[in-house]
């Protein structure tokens, strides 16, 4: 190919760099370099997020034409910084324009699509994410417990287990063994124990299965979880998601219309930290917070001593910081993880005998009267 070649000016551009070698301007090397910007507060990238419409490479001058479905107009502004930053690092690129297709998230549809915006599940009223940003602080014996919880006060509700990767729920229900079925129409029959519906990838998976599920394919999969599931009417679908502020999360929280997010820490600051994270990440897709869980708030021995073993006071602090409530405070307490072990969650108990169902009956108190709000 010869560098300036006319038939093929509109596709690509063609520089010498300093030792005369040439190099192309080319979609894929537009692309390459748009794959390095992260969707704002997320690890994944605008690329692979599908929010790239088209790429228009005119001699050495660069359309990108993007499409999102934000109300927040933080988001255009800075992925438009962080395109031209991506872009400035290619050598010989002429004039860039970026265009933004905004709009605003469609509601209600029934799509899976991350680009097209958050939408709600069709039956299901409240949808309620919980989250941290740190692994193991107790998420998923908060979700399980809580959805419990809801469902003694005679609220239907849904648990789905959004961690592909460590799934706990169909375990801690002690459903481990059900399978789920699927109708004709290829839905999901959620697996109903303890009085709550719920999915998980535990139902589907052996023990000593890996999840060899990976980025689009996992995304797939939570949709299906969520839309494809045959939830029925809900008060409550809780969505326990896995640690940390990643591709899955921001799928969720990109396309399901989540109502709240409920925030789980441990009182000590490394956690604290990590909730921030997960509060922030909330915070960008516009989530409501409607509060903060402190688990392992003490350990309670048996002559009624209290123990603040991970340190006091850190979930109100965090709470007052963000202005957001408390929702509530769980002790550390072994019969609670023995409880998650044995598939049968401390929620259960009478709350009237057992100090700790009756702190997850206050949380589903709390909560619910928080998105009364
Ligand atoms: N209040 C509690 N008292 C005693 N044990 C608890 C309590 N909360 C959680 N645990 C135990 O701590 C461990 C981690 O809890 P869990 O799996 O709920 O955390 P997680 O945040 O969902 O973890 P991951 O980030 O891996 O999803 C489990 O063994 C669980 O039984
Ligand atoms: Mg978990």
């Amino acid at each position: 190919m010869t560098p300036g070649c006319g038939s093929i000016r509109n596709r690509l551009s063609i520089i010498y760099d300093d030792f005369g070698i040439w190099k192309m301007i080319t979609e894929d090397l537009i692309r390459e370099k748009l794959g390095t910007v992260s969707y704002p507060g997320f690890s994944r990238d605008i690329v692979s997020f599908g929010l790239v419409k088209e790429v228009l490479v005119d001699g050495s001058d660069v359309t990108v034409k993007l499409s999102l479905a934000t109300r927040d107009p933080a988001i255009p502004r800075t992925i438009h910084e962080n395109v031209e930053n991506a872009l400035s690092a290619v050598e010989g690129l002429g004039k860039v324009s970026i265009d933004f297709d905004i709009q605003d998230p469609p509601d209600p549809v029934t799509g899976g699509d991350p680009a097209a915006g958050q939408s709600s599940i069709p039956g299901v009223k409240k949808i309620i994410a919980v989250a941290s940003g740190k692994g193991g602080v107790g998420k998923s014996t908060v979700s399980t417990n809580l959805a419990i919880a809801l469902a003694k006060t005679g609220a239907s509700v849904g648990l789905c287990d959004c961690d592909l990767y460590g799934p706990s729920i169909a375990l801690m229900l002690g459903a481990q063994n059900e399978q789920p079925m699927a109708t004709d129409q290829n839905e999901i029959v959620p697996i109903e124990a303890h009085g709550i519906k719920s999915i998980s990838m535990g139902y589907l998976l052996s023990d000593d299965s890996p999840v060899i599920v990976r980025g689009p394919l996992a995304t797939r999969y939570t949709q299906q979880f969520l839309r494809q599931c045959l939830w029925g009417e809900l008060d409550y679908l809780i969505l326990d998601l896995p640690p940390g502020t990643g591709d899955i999360q921001l799928t969720i929280v990109q396309t399901v219309a989540v109502d709240a997010a409920v925030i789980v820490t441990t009182p000590q600051e490394v956690a604290l930290i990590d909730a921030r994270k997960a509060v922030g990440m909330f915070q960008k897709v516009n989530v409501p917070i409607a509060g903060i869980v402190e688990n392992m708030a003490w350990f309670e021995c048996a002559h009624g001593e209290k123990y603040p073993i991970f340190g006091e006071g850190g979930g109100a602090k965090e709470a007052a910081r963000l202005g957001v409530p408390l929702l509530g405070q769980i002790p550390l307490d072994p019969p609670t993880r023995e409880g998650g072990d044995s598939g049968v969650p401390v929620a259960t108990k009478d709350s009237a005998e057992n100090k700790v169902s009756a702190a997850f009956a206050d949380l589903a108190g709390s909560l619910s009267g928080s998105l009364a709000k």
